[in-house]
């Protein structure tokens, strides 16, 4: 049994949306995403694992056409609903997909752009990566986040044992160096202190 599934994910939003939707809405796109990607010409990009948006919203406005994916509908009705109000340019940038990354395939080679932040692999992380990375074109990017289990500067656990989410080492182990070229893979800090670190990947696939 997967402890993350998609009961898990809806049972997670709607609480939080509930008990906290004004802190949600204010949530900033993630700072490792804006920090590497924010110098890429905009063209399509795949948010695989998008939750409530604020990171497809972020790409939206930027001029990139973004394909949305969760499994939780509650989180794509939010974040579809709040790129509405955001304006028509940026809601028609953008097809919110509910599906389950554990099978779901992106279409090979069509995107410039493949970000996964923070999803739990239900299967091996290996798969999944090279999955999604079948979806990125020739000269795209695959950008992948995922919070490590244990904080290295405590030992201690953080909010993400128990999940799996990608690693440097699995990364890198998925990826095939004929046919990408690492420009990141590092663990950083997280935004927020005392969460522990981040594993963080861009790989470019080559042209
Ligand atoms: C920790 S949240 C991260 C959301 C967003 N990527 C971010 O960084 O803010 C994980 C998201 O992945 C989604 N998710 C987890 N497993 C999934 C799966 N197998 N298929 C589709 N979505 C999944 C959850 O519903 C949730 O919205």
């Amino acid at each position: 049994m997967n402890e993350y599934d998609r009961n898990f994910w809806e049972q997670r939003w709607s609480q939080a949306l509930r008990a906290h939707g004004d802190r949600v809405a204010q949530r900033p796109p993630n700072a490792h995403l804006t920090a590497e990607i924010g110098d890429l010409r905009p063209g399509r990009a795949l948010d695989a694992g998008c939750g409530h948006g604020s990171d497809t919203l972020w790409l939206a406005a930027r001029g990139w056409h973004v394909t949305a994916v969760d499994f939780a509908a509650t989180a794509l009705a939010y974040a579809r609903s709040t790129a509405e109000a955001i304006g028509r340019d940026v809601a028609e940038r953008i097809d919110w997909v509910e599906a389950d990354l554990a099978t779901w395939t992106p279409q090979r080679d069509e995107y410039d752009l493949v970000v996964c932040l923070y999803v739990h692999a239900a299967g091996s992380v290996e798969e999944m990566v090279q999955r999604m990375a079948t979806g990125v074109a020739r000269g795209g990017t695959l950008f992948l986040v995922g919070h490590r289990p244990i904080d290295p500067a405590t030992g201690a656990a953080t909010a993400a044992a128990g999940q799996v989410q990608v690693s440097v080492e699995a990364a890198l182990a998925a990826l095939d160096p004929g046919q990408w070229q690492p420009i990141v893979s590092d663990e950083r800090p997280r935004p927020m202190a005392g969460t522990g670190v981040d594993a963080v990947i861009r790989a470019r696939r080559r042209s």
